[in-house]
């Protein structure tokens, strides 16, 4: 074997060198290893990765008959020759290995049979099949499944389906065999019969993941450019590797308390007095609500950074106005920047040279909302610390909260060229490269400004991400439809958000495109109930969609359930804090914790919110009852107190004002009283809600605002219930206690 490759191991890296290829494995902990082929870049800087995540570990290298064994004490690669690989687990069985033979392409239409079918309009993406300059296949188990990979379309199980990164503004609907939306995450779990482990490809050019969707045998990885670069990740489950996957990319911080409160928003809010109307209807119906937020129309002619005073009067007086009656400001900023010499942010950036240029060095431009417009170069450090800057115009008016768009980036001309000028992290390159960073350091730029500039702890929402991007950002669906399909995807889209870092999500409630209905819009915001962003939100010319539009009965049941999420926002947030040291999510497949049980392996209509509680939404026109899977444990249905023993169907009854929620005996859920926003009252007094006669919690406290509780400035409660009595232990103590603690049996 010394014949064919050479090696050598410099710390935590094993370079292996053979016929003039190079391979480096990197040992990042004894569970996560780093493959890198660097036909592109050997010094490559993740975007995703920040800083130095290798912790020191000790492994072994040794030649073997078949080749070289890298073996720490959880997990072994096996390198091959022409570099094949397999990576076993600690007892020596094989979790993943390459797939030695070649792809076979079927169906190889001719341009000639494409061009036919586009002219009637056909989507012909997935006929255009090519080897890629990266590519690497895997063997594939017939029982092998697929979680993660972001926001894709479709169900939460990937096996059978294609998916492409690279981030896409897509108003058109979203259908289950889309390749690509807003976000890359080019991560994913893949789980069989007694194996599980997760796969993280850091490479930002267009990339492609096929899951079995072309062959049986094998599922590939392909990409356009860069290297071949991906972290095999190692664990006894699920859980594991989502919390590998988050050591490695960032857990999402813990946000403020009222972010994950009800938000309501339209395009087309057009005017101050639109804004006051609805804030107004909001407290006259005693919807629980935190802010109406200003999508594009606040701004002087779609300027980002200005404010439209015709329309929505001095800059900072609605904000005040409201803010008296406990609302927040969020407001929309998009990054094309309005061509215009008198704009002060586009005379700047151009004085500094803070946008991108075309191939010939000409500042490029494009067609986004304001017209003509000019791309911040985000990738550059200094750009990013101008932008951030720039909200100082909105933090001054009474800006509380950032969304971003259209940072695919979207543009209306066309495609932004492929060699248009960006920079990734400081170093000029283009496009090809930073389209699926660009939203990331948006985000970031945001977040950092934000936080400088309110101390507090940002609320950053963005549309187009890369993985990573949760440690800045919480993420929305995008231009969701008025139809059930969306709503049914709300599940699988989210929990595999959720398995891949970004456990702060939501959908648009009700629909964006389209027209929503009574019916849809009650079933939407009861699947949203625990939701970590939670917003109402619909494109202009579509039917308003306010709470109040469709009569007395819609808005009765949309109030309990708003006010429903604000009795349960303890418990979010207590899911929050714990994903700071575990990275799981709030909402989660059922494949998360009882993974070895199959009717969980393709459950799409129910998930889990933290550990302990079973939600259920109807998620079809007309259904008053529904089919439910409990898995082992004894759940108690939330509404009547009944008890059943899982690893069963049942039916329930679900009427259009009833969501199933089931509770797992032997928890303790914190619960809140309601109120018409967070901060309103303080929050005094906790209510436990406490399933069966032996039950244990824990409880997380801070002010819910600032970065304090890093300097130990929280509360850990630990509650235990026993012979009609509960104790309560302090895990930790240093804020303020609540002066009451009540609670009830269910
Ligand atoms: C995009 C966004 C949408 C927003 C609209 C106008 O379509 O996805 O949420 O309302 O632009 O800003």
């Amino acid at each position: 074997m010394g014949k064919v490759f050479t090696w050598e191991v410099n710390d935590s890296t094993v370079e292996i060198k053979s016929n003039n290829q190079r391979l480096i494995v990197q040992v990042i902990t004894d569970e996560i290893i780093r493959f890198l082929i660097p036909k592109w870049k050997a010094d490559y800087k993740s975007v995703a990765i920040e800083g130095d995540v290798t912790v020191p570990t000790d492994f072994d290298v040794d030649e073997t008959e078949e080749g070289i064994e890298i073996k720490t004490g959880q997990v072994t690669l096996k390198i091959m020759e022409n570099f094949q690989f397999a990576f076993l687990d600690r007892y020596g069985d094989e979790i993943l290995s390459s797939y030695q033979g070649k792809r076979v392409i079927k169906d190889n239409y001719s341009d000639k049979a494409i061009g036919f079918l586009e002219s009637e309009g056909h989507d012909t993406h997935n006929l255009k099949k090519h080897e890629y300059a990266i590519q690497v296949l895997f063997n594939l188990r017939n029982e092998e499944r697929f979680y993660g990979m972001g926001d894709k379309t479709g169900f939460l199980n990937k096996r059978g389906y294609a998916y492409e990164n690279w981030n896409s503004d897509i108003p058109q609907i979203h259908h289950e065999n889309m390749p690509a939306l807003y976000k890359s995450i080019p991560f994913f779990i893949g789980k069989g019969a007694g194996y599980v482990y997760g796969m993280f490809f850091d490479n930002t050019f267009h990339s492609y993941l096929d899951f079995g969707k072309e062959n049986n045998n094998y599922f590939f990885y392909g990409a356009d450019n860069g290297n071949l670069d991906f972290y095999f990740m190692g664990g006894e489950n699920i859980a594991d590797v989502v919390e590998h996957y988050t050591y490695l990319t960032g857990r999402a911080p813990l946000p403020q308390l009222w972010t994950l409160g009800y938000h309501q928003c339209r395009w087309g809010y057009e005017s101050a007095e639109d804004i006051r109307n609805v804030a107004k209807e909001m407290r006259g119906h005693g919807i629980p609500c935190e802010s109406i937020q200003y999508d594009i129309d606040y701004m002087d002619g779609f300027r980002v950074f200005t404010w439209d005073e015709k329309e929505y009067g001095k800059p900072g007086e609605l904000i005040a106005e409201l803010e008296e009656d406990g609302f927040k400001a969020v407001c929309i900023i998009d990054p094309g920047v309005k061509v215009d010499d008198a704009y002060s942010i586009y005379s700047e950036g151009i004085k500094k040279d803070y946008f991108a240029h075309d191939k010939d060095g000409n500042v490029y431009t494009n067609e986004v909302w304001p017209g003509e417009s000019v791309y911040p170069d985000f990738g550059r450090k200094e750009v990013r610390k101008w932008w951030a800057g720039n909200h100082k115009a909105l933090t001054d008016i009474g800006m509380q909260g950032i969304w971003n768009d259209m940072n695919e980036p979207a543009s209306f001309n066309g495609p932004l060229p492929l060699d248009v000028k960006f920079s990734v992290n400081d170093r000029l390159t283009n496009h090809e490269e930073a389209h699926n960073v660009y939203g990331h350091f948006m985000s970031q730029a945001t977040y950092e400004g934000m936080k400088e500039l309110t101390g507090k702890r940002p609320l950053v929402i963005t549309r187009a991400c890369y993985a990573g991007t949760q440690k800045y950002s919480a993420v929305w669906t995008g231009d969701n439809q008025s139809v059930w399909s969306h709503l049914q995807m709300l599940i699988p889209q989210l929990c595999n958000l959720g398995m891949s870092g970004f456990t702060i999500a939501g959908t648009d409630i009700g629909g964006f495109g389209g027209d929503t209905n009574p019916e849809l819009l009650i079933r939407w915001i009861e699947a949203s109930t625990f939701c970590t962003f939670y917003r109402n939100h619909c494109a202009k010319g579509q039917m308003n969609q306010e709470p109040w539009q469709f009569g007395e009965t819609v808005l009765d049941i949309y109030r309990k359930y708003v006010k429903l999420h604000y009795r349960f926002l303890p418990y979010i947030y207590d899911l929050l804090f714990e994903s700071q040291i575990t990275g799981l999510p709030v909402m989660r497949p059922l494949v998360l914790h009882y993974e070895d049980d199959e009717n969980t392996f393709n459950l799409n209509n129910e998930f889990l919110v933290g550990e302990n509680m079973l939600v259920a939404p109807v998620l079809e026109q007309g259904a008053t009852k529904r089919m439910v899977y409990l898995p082992v444990g004894t759940w108690v249905n939330y509404w009547t107190g009944q008890r059943f023993s899982g690893g069963v169907h049942i039916i329930v009854d679900a009427p259009i004002d009833m969501m199933p929620i089931f509770i797992k005996e032997g928890s303790i859920i914190p619960m809140y009283e309601e109120v018409q926003y967070v901060g309103e009252e303080p929050y005094d007094t906790l209510k436990l809600l406490i399933a069966g006669e032996s039950a244990w919690g824990t409880h997380y406290q801070d002010n819910g605002e600032d970065f304090e509780y890093l300097e130990g400035e929280y509360n850990l409660y630990s509650f235990t219930y026993e012979d009609g009595k509960l104790d309560c232990d302090m895990l930790h103590e240093g804020y303020e206690k609540y002066t009451d603690i009540q609670w009830e049996k269910i």
